[in-house]
C-alpha cells in the first residue's frame, strides 16, 4: 500500500474516532494529543514506515474501549478498556478498509496499552509513552511523581526529552563568571595580537 493510501486511511480513522466520541471534546482532544506525540516520537526515532503507520492508527483508537466499558460496567478502568477496546477498533478499521495485518496489531495494542510488562515493540513502547505524556498533564501529576514514572517506563530518547522539557526542565545556566569582564578583554587582546592589528592608543 502506498503512502498516499495510508494517509487517506489515517485521515478517515481520525474523523471516525471524532464521530465516535461526538459531544465529548475532552476525549477527542485526548486522542488527538496522544496521536501527535506518538507521531513526533516515532518520526524522531526513525521507525520503519509500516510500524509508524501502525503506531499512529493505534494512537487514534487506543481509548476506543472507554465508552463501552462505561456503558457495560459503569467504569472505565484500564482493565475494562483493554477488554472492550479491541473488538470496537477492529470493527471500525474493517469498515474503513485497513489490511488485516494492520488491524490485528492495532487491536493488540488497544488491548494492551495499560499493560507495561512485556512491551514487545517500538509501536507499543511509543504508544505508552505518548499516552503518559498526555495523562501526566490531564491528571495534574506532580513533577516529582512524573519524573519517577518516566524513569521507570520511558525508553526512547525522544520521549524522555519531551517529558523533561514539559514537566521538569533543567534551569538554564544564565550566571556569569566572576571574571567575565577581564576574560572578555583578554580574548579581545588575544584576537588583536593574533590578527596583527595595530590599534592607536
Ligand atoms: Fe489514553
Amino acid at each position: 500500500m502506498n503512502q498516499d493510501a495510508k494517509e487517506k486511511l489515517k485521515e478517515t480513522l481520525y474523523r471516525e474516532m471524532m464521530a465516535y466520541d461526538a459531544g465529548d471534546p475532552a476525549r477527542i482532544q485526548h486522542f488527538v494529543k496522544v496521536h501527535s506525540f506518538a507521531q513526533a516520537i516515532g518520526k524522531a526515532e526513525k521507525l520503519e514506515e509500516e510500524i509508524q503507520f501502525i503506531l499512529e492508527c493505534a494512537a487514534l483508537v487506543h481509548d476506543i474501549g472507554i465508552k463501552l466499558a462505561e456503558a457495560k460496567y459503569g467504569k472505565s478502568d484500564g482493565k475494562f478498556q483493554e477488554q472492550e477496546g479491541p473488538a470496537e477498533a477492529e470493527k471500525m478499521m474493517r469498515v474503513i478498509g485497513f489490511e488485516e495485518a494492520v488491524i490485528e496489531r492495532v487491536s493488540y495494542l488497544v488491548g494492551h496499552h495499560h499493560t507495561y510488562t512485556n512491551i514487545d515493540g517500538m509501536d507499543y513502547q511509543i504508544l505508552v509513552e505518548a499516552d503518559f505524556l498526555v495523562n501526566y498533564f490531564e491528571n495534574g501529576n506532580s513533577a516529582d511523581t512524573i519524573q519517577k514514572s518516566v524513569e521507570k517506563i520511558f525508553k526512547t530518547k525522544t520521549g524522555k526529552e519531551m517529558a523533561e522539557t514539559m514537566f521538569f526542565p533543567k534551569p538554564a545556566d544564565l550566571s556569569l563568571s566572576e571574571t567575565w569582564a577581564q576574560d572578555a578583554l583578554q580574548d579581545l587582546e588575544d584576537f588583536i595580537e593574533e590578527q596583527g592589528i595595530y590599534i592607536r592608543q
